[in-house]
C-alpha cells in the first residue's frame, strides 16, 4: 500500500470507530485474519475493517455508515463457505460485516412448529434449541458447527437431508433484512399460507449477500424424530446405488432422511483427518452408501430397515451391511462422512467441484467424467461422493503430495475445464448447493442466458444501483 492509502485506510478506520463505537470495529489485521480468510486457506486478503453489530438496527447503521463513506460491505456468517463469496477481494475499499454477535434465539413455538432466529445463530445452535423444544429442523451439513442460519439462507444450502426437507428455502417463512441503503424490510412473517402477491424474501434465498443482509429468519419446523436408524451399505457402484436410493424411496414409506454415496477412497481421506476411526465393514467394496430412516411416532423404523435390507440384499443391491445398534455407533459412521472433507482439506490445494444432474443420467455422467479425468490427470485422486439421491455430487481431483502451487493450479484449472465441458453436455448445473460467490463467477457468467442475465442485473440494479454489497459475487450491476 502506498503512504495515501495508508492515511485514507486510517481515516476511514478512524471514522468507522466513531460513529459504530470500538466495540464493534476490528481493524486490527491480525485480528482480521479469520474472517478475511476462506476455509481452505486458500486465499487470503484484508478489509479496511471488520464490522461486528449486535442489533438488526446496528447493522442497519453500520450498512448506511459505510455507504457514507464510500465502502463496500462484504456480509459473513460462519466463513465456511466454500465459494469466496464471505470473504473481501478489495482490502482497500470493503469492510466485513460479521453476524456472529445477533445469535439469539428469538422465539421457539412448538405449537405452531416454528422458531425465530437471528442469522448469526450456528446451525448447529438452532437444531439443538428445536430439539430442546421437541422440534426438529430439516437442515444439517458438515459444517454445522461453524456456519451460521444466515448463511445457511444467503446460500441456499442443501446437506444431507434435502431429500426428504428441501433445501433451506423449504426450512424458511419468513426474514427480516436490511438493504443496501440501510432500510429494515421486516417480512418475518411465521404464516403457512400467503399469496399477498410476489414473494418478497424468496430474492434473499440464494443471493449470496449481493441483496441485503439477513439479520433474522423465522423457520418452519418439523416434529423431532424419535427413531433414527443409520446403515452403511457396501454396493457395486454408483448406478447400483441409484437403484437402490430408488428402491429405498419406494419401499421405505418416505421415511428415508439421508442417502450418501462414498467410494473407498473417502474412507482414507476420512483416516487422515481422523486415524483413530474404524470402519465396521470391510473396505473392498467398489461403493458405500449411508443411509439414514428417521421419524417420530408409531412406526417401526427398525423393523422396517430390517426388512427392506433383507429383501436388497436378496435382490444383490447390497454386498455387505452394518446398522448402527446405538445413537454413538451411528455418530461414528456420520464422522467418515464429515471427516472425509478435513482429509482432502490436509492434502493442500485441489478441486472441488459441486455439480447436479437428473437422477437419472448421474452414473452416466460421473463415469463419463472419472473416465475423461483419470485419462488427463492420472496422477490425482479423483472422487465423485455426495448426496447423489438428488442428483448432486462432488467430484474432487486432489493432485500428489509431490505438485508443487503451479502444478496445482493447472490441475485445478484444467480439471475444472474437463468437468464443466460433460456437465455442459448433460445440461446439469455447476453449483448444485454451494452457490456462485467470486469464485464461480466467470463459469456462472458463461453459462447465463441473455435474458436472464438482464433479470438478475436489473434486480441488482434496483436493489442495490451502487453496488455497495458484496460487489464482486454471484452477478454485478455490470454482468
Ligand atoms: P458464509 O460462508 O459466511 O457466507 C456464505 C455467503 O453468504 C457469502 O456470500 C456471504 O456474503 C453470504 N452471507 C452470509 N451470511 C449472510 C447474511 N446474514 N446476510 C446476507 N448474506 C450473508 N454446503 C451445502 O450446501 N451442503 C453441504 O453439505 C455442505 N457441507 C459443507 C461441509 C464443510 C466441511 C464445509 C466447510 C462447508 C460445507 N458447505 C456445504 C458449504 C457451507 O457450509 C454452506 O454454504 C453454508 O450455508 C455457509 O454458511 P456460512 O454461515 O458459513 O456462510
Ligand atoms: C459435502 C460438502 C462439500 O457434501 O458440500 O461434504
Ligand atoms: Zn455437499
Amino acid at each position: 500500500m502506498t503512504s495515501s492509502a495508508i492515511a485514507h485506510t486510517a481515516d476511514l478506520q478512524a471514522a468507522l470507530v466513531r460513529r459504530l463505537g470500538a466495540a464493534s470495529v476490528i481493524t486490527d489485521p491480525q485480528d482480521q485474519v479469520r474472517y478475511c480468510r476462506d476455509w481452505h486457506g486458500d486465499v487470503t486478503s484484508g478489509a479496511v475493517a471488520v464490522l461486528r453489530p449486535d442489533s438488526t438496527q446496528a447493522v442497519a447503521e453500520a450498512v448506511r455508515v459505510c455507504a457514507e463513506l464510500g465502502l463496500a460491505v462484504v456480509p459473513q456468517g460462519g466463513n465456511t463457505g466454500l465459494v469466496l463469496g464471505a470473504t473481501p477481494d478489495d482490502p482497500q475499499h470493503q469492510v466485513v460485516l460479521t453476524l456472529e454477535r445477533m445469535n439469539r434465539v428469538r422465539s421457539m413455538d412448538p405449537g405452531d412448529f416454528s422458531a425465530v432466529v437471528e442469522a448469526g445463530c450456528v446451525l448447529q445452535q438452532v437444531q439443538e434449541a428445536a430439539e430442546d423444544a421437541g422440534m426438529f429442523l430439516g437442515l444439517s451439513l458438515g459444517a454445522e458447527g461453524s456456519c451460521q442460519i444466515g448463511g445457511n439462507i444467503s446460500t441456499n444450502a442443501g446437506g444431507i437431508n434435502v431429500l426428504r426437507y428441501g433445501m433451506a428455502r423449504e426450512q424458511v417463512l419468513g426474514l427480516e433484512v436490511v438493504l443496501p441503503d440501510g432500510t429494515i424490510l421486516d417480512a418475518l412473517g411465521t404464516l403457512r399460507k400467503d399469496n399477498r402477491g410476489i414473494d418478497i424474501k424468496q430474492l434473499f434465498i440464494g443471493a449470496e449477500g449481493i441483496l441485503g443482509v439477513v439479520t433474522a429468519v423465522s423457520l418452519k419446523l418439523h416434529p423431532r424424530p424419535e427413531q433414527v436408524e443409520t446403515a452403511l451399505l457396501g454396493v457395486d457402484s454408483l448406478h447400483t446405488a441409484i437403484a437402490l436410493y430408488r428402491r429405498a424411496r419406494r419401499d421405505c414409506c418416505d421415511l428415508m432422511t439421508a442417502f450418501e454415496f462414498m467410494p473407498p477412497s473417502a474412507f482414507m481421506l476420512a483416516r487422515e483427518a481422523i486415524p483413530s476411526l474404524t470402519l465396521p465393514i470391510a473396505m473392498d467394496h467398489p461403493g458405500y452408501v449411508l443411509m439414514e430412516l428417521s421419524g417420530s411416532g408409531l412406526v417401526d423404523m427398525r423393523a422396517l430397515l430390517d426388512r427392506f435390507l433383507e429383501n436388497v440384499m436378496a435382490d444383490e443391491l447390497v454386498r455387505d451391511g452394518v446398522v448402527a445398534a446405538s445413537r454413538a455407533q451411528a455418530a461414528n459412521l456420520w464422522k467418515f462422512r464429515e471427516a472425509m472433507n478435513e482429509g482432502q482439506a490436509q492434502r493442500g490445494a485441489h478441486l472441488r467441484t459441486d455439480v447436479s444432474v437428473s437422477l437419472s443420467q448421474l452414473s452416466s455422467f460421473v463415469e463419463q467424467a472419472e473416465t475423461r479425468l483419470r485419462a488427463e490427470f492420472p496422477d490425482c485422486l479423483t472422487l465423485s461422493y455426495g448426496h447423489v439421491g438428488d442428483g448432486n455430487v462432488h467430484i474432487n481431483v486432489i493432485p500428489p503430495a509431490s505438485a508443487d502451487a503451479v502444478e496445482r493450479d493447472r490441475v485445478i484449472h484444467d480439471a475444472k475445464d474437463c468437468i464443466n465441458a460433460v456437465i455442459d453436455e448433460f445440461r446439469g448445473s455447476i453449483s448444485a448447493e454451494h452457490g456462485i460467490g467470486r469464485l464461480k463467477r466467470p463459469e456462472f457468467e458463461a453459462r447465463i442466458s441473455d435474458p436472464r442475465r438482464q433479470l438478475l442485473t436489473a434486480i441488482k440494479r434496483a436493489i442495490d444501483p451502487d453496488g455497495r454489497l458484496n460487489p464482486n459475487c454471484q452477478i454485478r450491476c455490470n454482468a
